[in-house]
């Protein structure tokens, strides 16, 4: 008795001792968004081949993976066995991301003279059914639950914008696109009454029109305006989500409209909020609004290509320097309305790998180091720990070559990652530069008190004295945490004013630096998802809550007691309230009347939503007029005059002078709506009378008006 009473006190001041130090939250499926995870990427068929049996035969595959467009064996027994061993997890990673699960054709075709197959995984068939050559679906239930035994989330690949390469001419190509349900035909591009695809021909993706409803490459381009696609694809993305996924991968978001897939997120957030990421390739340089439009406004978050094309530049090709690397950072945090939710990297499947052949690695460390320290979501391609080299597709996709554990990429990652969850400054905090140069970036993260300081000399050269550097951190001596690895890295000595002691960062150096606060005030690290409606659950992620539930505020409006599901410390969960669909910032506010940051744009739509495409005909212009929609629904802008939706589409599925766009609009709702003509001149409204248009409750619809002069 005795005995027993004095664990029990003992294992009550842990517990407060560690609160006091904000105790590393490793829940797996805890948190909806994934800052303080860091993700490896994985292309399914070339990390391990975990049982032949399931290897595809004959012409499909690569014994040995010498020719890199066949299969190459690597399956979900392989990851499992990866994830049993511990591989991923002495190195910190905690989600991993795979090749798109579904069944893809089996078809072996022959591009110039190479055979190329679906090993990739893009090339599917049945978004319903799982690819064999990767496993059953036993083999998928298995790897989940072990990597969820081990706290990893998996995120999927999911490509619904086509199916597989096809011939507008030539049916007997490949597999002439066909599309089943479970088994059951459905379409093939060349056979397709019911029009399941777009049959718009190729892109030259000049315009963000072409690339939607035109053909990626020789992919059958599915039309999600159809109802019965639309359908097909929530079921199938339920499929997944049921087997217990924790993320979605999203492929060429910037091929499918924006209203379709702003639709598929209500849904998956309606249904299984889980973190959804897009990928919209932007090349070196390339800023464009429609992705960060995109990113703010349709429940997902993107890749960060911005993040990934200006760190390649500068720590693996030298074509820009730390300054305009900082300027990247302080960008994107403008024009990125949540930047902390993009998933950063600096390779994948479809660039070059960051290893050049001859390159010291200690560039590919640098550019790993300011990936895991920054904010976002890092995603870590495989291969990349143990220096793999490759320069385009299908080099960069090679088998796995080494699993060692004692790379200094792997033992920097092993150190970094566990900060993620541990110091709320590296998962959630803002970023602001503290000394800078040609070569030589220290920036500093803060989240509430507790501050991460890093500092990268990129000459590999020379060393670089460092004076007039002052840091957020308290007073004291700080031990560069990756110390003992060989990465060049000092201590430092901060004053009481924050001025840094003068020191000489070493060349090709890599320190981090940082102080782990308790909370003194609530602070807001992450809310999800973004996007959700009346009644449905999000998740708020934070420090200095309280164990006292407090409320949470949605604008004005507080949340009931009763629609408080949890409140920790650390996470609460509520019921979005019933308020007029918008935009709202969201707040904490602890039990003593202390009230948090606010999270802003939070989106809250008005319901359950179907997919409109509007049309309008005879619209003239002239030159440098567009044709724009408003109407009477948050979803529909609310009349806004300023910021219509569009422009609207005049080129690939209606010519001008007709005029659409596809919209994810409330279901059984009566729309009152009109059409606008904006340019440098005054806007010109339609005449008459609002249109309006009663949705269906559910699937997909299109309304068609002539424009009232
Ligand atoms: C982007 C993927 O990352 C790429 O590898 C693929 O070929 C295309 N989308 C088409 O699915
Ligand atoms: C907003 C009004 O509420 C609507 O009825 C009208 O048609 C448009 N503005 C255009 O004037
Ligand atoms: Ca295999
Ligand atoms: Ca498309």
């Amino acid at each position: 008795m005795e005995t027993k009473r004095t664990t029990l006190i003992a294992c009550a001041l842990t517990a407060l001792a560690m609160q006091a130090q904000a105790a590393p939250d490793t829940a797996v499926g805890n948190k909806q968004g994934f800052n303080t995870d860091v993700i490896y990427q994985i292309v399914t068929d070339r990390l391990v081949d975990g049982n032949s049996a399931n290897n595809p035969t004959g012409s499909a595959f690569s014994p040995g993976c010498t020719q890199r467009k066949l299969y190459c064996g690597g399956d979900w027994k392989g990851i499992q066995n990866k994830i049993d061993d511990g591989y991923l997890t002495g190195m910190g990673i905690t989600a991993i991301w795979i090749s798109q699960p579904v069944e893809n054709i089996t078809a072996v075709l022959n591009y110039s003279g190479t055979n190329s197959t679906s090993y990739h995984g893009y090339w599917a068939r049945d978004f319903k059914r799982p690819n064999l050559a990767y496993g059953t679906l036993t083999d998928f239930t298995s790897m989940i639950n072990a990597a969820h035994a081990k706290n990893i989330k998996v995120i999927i690949d999911f490509a619904p914008n086509h199916t597989s390469p096809a011939s507008a001419t030539d049916s007997t190509f490949g597999e002439n696109g066909r599309l089943y349900d479970n088994g059951t035909l459905l379409a093939g591009y060349g056979s397709d009454p019911s029009n399941f695809f777009h049959h718009n021909g190729g892109t030259s993706f000049s315009n963000l029109e072409d690339g939607i409803y035109r053909n990626l490459f020789d992919l059958a381009d599915l039309n999600h305006n159809n109802a019965s696609v639309d359908t097909y694809m929530k079921a199938a993305v339920k499929t997944w989500l049921d087997l217990g996924i924790d993320g979605i991968r999203m492929d060429a978001v910037k091929h499918m409209p924006f209203g379709w897939q702003k639709n598929l997120m209500s849904y998956i957030n309606g249904y299984k909020p889980v973190f959804t990421f897009g990928e919209w390739f932007l090349s070196e340089n390339e800023v464009d609004p429609a992705n960060h439009y995109f990113s703010n406004r349709s429940g997902m978050s993107l890749l960060d290509f911005q993040f990934a094309q200006k760190v390649r530049q500068v720590f693996k090709d030298g074509t820009a320097n730390m300054t305009s690397l900082n300027q990247m950072i302080s960008d994107t945090s403008g024009q990125y309305a949540h930047v902390s939710d993009q998933v950063t990297f600096i390779d994948n499947h479809d660039m070059p790998r960051f290893q050049v052949a001859g390159a010291s690695g200690r560039k590919l460390e640098q550019a790993l180091a300011f990936t895991l320290t920054s904010r976002g979501v890092p995603a870590i391609y495989y291969g990349t720990e143990q220096y793999m080299q490759g320069t385009g597709d299908p080099d960069n996709r090679a088998m796995m070559t080494s699993f060692s554990t004692t790379t200094p990429a792997y033992q920097m990652v092993a150190r970094l990652a566990p900060l993620r969850k541990s110091n709320p400054a590296f998962a959630y905090g803002t970023t602001q530069q503290r000394w800078v140069n040609n070569d030589v970036l220290i920036y500093e993260r803060n989240f509430g008190n507790s501050v991460a300081v890093v500092a990268i000399n990129r000459n590999l050269s020379t060393a670089t004295p460092i004076s007039g550097f002052i840091a957020g951190l308290p007073a004291g001596s700080y031990t560069d945490v990756l110390n003992g690895l060989g990465l060049g890295g000092n201590n430092i000595t901060v004053a009481a004013n924050g001025a840094v002691s003068n020191f000489t960062l070493a060349a090709g150096a890599i320190a981090v630096w940082h102080f782990n606060a308790a909370a003194t005030a609530p602070k807001l690290g992450h809310v999800g998802p973004n996007m959700s409606a009346p009644g449905k659950t999000i998740t708020i992620d934070g420090r200095g809550f309280g164990a006292t539930q407090g409320t949470v505020k949605f604008g004005a409006t507080t949340v009931s007691g009763a629609n408080i599901l949890s409140w920790e410390d650390t996470q609460v969960k509520v019921l979005v309230p019933s308020v007029a669909a918008g935009q709202y910032n969201v707040s904490v506010v602890t039990a003593g009347a202390v009230s948090s940051d606010n999270w802003g744009s939070f989106e809250i739509l008005t319901g359950p939503q179907i997919t409109l495409r509007f049309v309008v005909s005879n619209a003239t212009t002239s030159p440098g007029e567009n044709v724009y929609l408003s109407g009477d629904k948050f979803e529909l802008t609310n009349w806004s005059e300023t910021a219509p939706l569009g422009a609207l589409f005049n080129q690939v599925v209606y010519s001008y002078p007709n005029w659409y766009t596809d919209v994810s609009v409330p279901a059984s709702t009566t729309l009152s709506f009109k059409f606008l003509k904006k340019s440098a001149n005054p806007t010109v409204w339609e005449g008459g009378s609002n249109h309006t248009f009663t949705t269906p409750a559910s699937g997909t619809a299109t309304v068609n008006v002539n424009w009232q002069p």
